[in-house]
């Protein structure tokens, strides 16, 4: 059986919405840790930006009652450090695990160089040519390799966004250690740089990394492949087929088929995924009501 969804790449055989008695593949995308990792990372995003936002925003009224639900403000800081604390954690741990893996595989350039860099590539410049030639209709759908530019973009954001984020918190945490070391005015900088990235992160996360997720019309309304960790053959092949195809050549793609996710997998993904989908929507909201208020 074939199926054509518009997109060339997308004709697959023996694969469709109803299957007709068919199996459909699953290959395996992200790791269970990776997947753990991305879950404690969400959590704990959401957890800062809804307990700083009180801070940031301490004169407006609706500050007070969600201060109030955290515990007051005190609760709230509380909330924040301990998620910041396992916020750093798991980054800390992510870059140990790269290095660690390429170290141990003897692949160092890996890191740098290659479908599983996340490193930007001239290809990635070529896609995003590509890519908006197609959302004029001046082109054919892209098609792309293990990491998407989009992808990579996002990963930098919350990379560097850790150093700033997380080196300005750490700061307006432990000033008494830190005023041994650093000069008065930095901690002014920090408590500005701090609030304003907070600011940054909530707006891009919960805005243009939800899109990608969610609103993008072959994902909405949620793609769970990140709580699942397993992507069907039908998506690999028809948003990922450089990736499909150097698999196959590699005789590497048949080491990576999956069993297919569990329903307690894809509710897990609902649920967690449906939550901080809603809590960032409502950082959004109260963030644009204080501004325009
Ligand atoms: C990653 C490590 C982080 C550390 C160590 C950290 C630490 C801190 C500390 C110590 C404060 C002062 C809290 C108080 O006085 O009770 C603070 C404030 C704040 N944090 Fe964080 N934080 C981190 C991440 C985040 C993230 C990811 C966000 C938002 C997405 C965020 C948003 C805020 C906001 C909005 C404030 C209030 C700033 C202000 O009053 O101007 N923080 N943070």
């Amino acid at each position: 059986m074939t199926i054509a969804t518009g997109h060339p790449a997308a004709s697959v055989a023996g694969i469709g919405a109803g299957g007709a008695g068919l199996r459909q593949r699953y290959y395996r995308r992200f790791t269970p840790i990776e997947r753990v990792m991305h879950a404690a990372l969400m959590l704990t995003f959401v957890g800062c930006a809804l307990s700083g936002l009180p801070l940031l925003y301490s004169d407006r009224p609706w500050a007070a009652t969600l201060a109030r639900i955290l515990g007051g403000f005190e609760g709230a800081g509380l909330i924040h450090r301990v998620c910041a604390f396992v916020m750093i954690t798991v980054f800390a741990s992510h870059v140990i695990m790269v290095f660690w893996k390429a170290i141990a595989g003897n692949r160092l350039l890996a890191i740098l160089w290659g479908p599983d860099s996340m490193v930007p590539q001239p290809q990635d410049i070529i896609d995003i040519w590509r890519n908006f030639k197609w959302f004029v209709g001046r082109g054919p759908q892209p098609q792309f390799d293990r990491w998407t530019y989009w992808e990579k973009f996002d990963y930098w954001a919350v990379f560097w966004g850790m150093f700033i984020i997380g080196g300005s918190g750490l700061l307006l945490w432990f000033p008494v250690f830190f005023s041994k070391l650093l000069p008065g005015w930095m901690f002014n900088i920090a408590a500005l740089v701090h609030g304003e990235e907070a600011l940054l992160a909530v707006g891009f996360i919960f805005t243009f990394h939800f899109f990608n997720g969610h609103v993008r019309p072959a994902k909405f309304p949620m793609d769970t492949v990140i709580f699942t960790g397993r992507i069907s053959e039908h998506e690999l092949r028809g948003e990922r087929a450089v990736e499909y195809e150097r698999l196959a050549r590699e005789g590497l793609l048949a080491g990576k088929e999956a069993t297919p996710p569990t329903d307690e997998s894809k509710w897990f993904g609902w649920i967690v995924g449906g939550t901080a989908l809603a809590l960032g929507i409502l950082a959004i909201v109260l963030i644009v009501y204080s501004v325009f208020k």
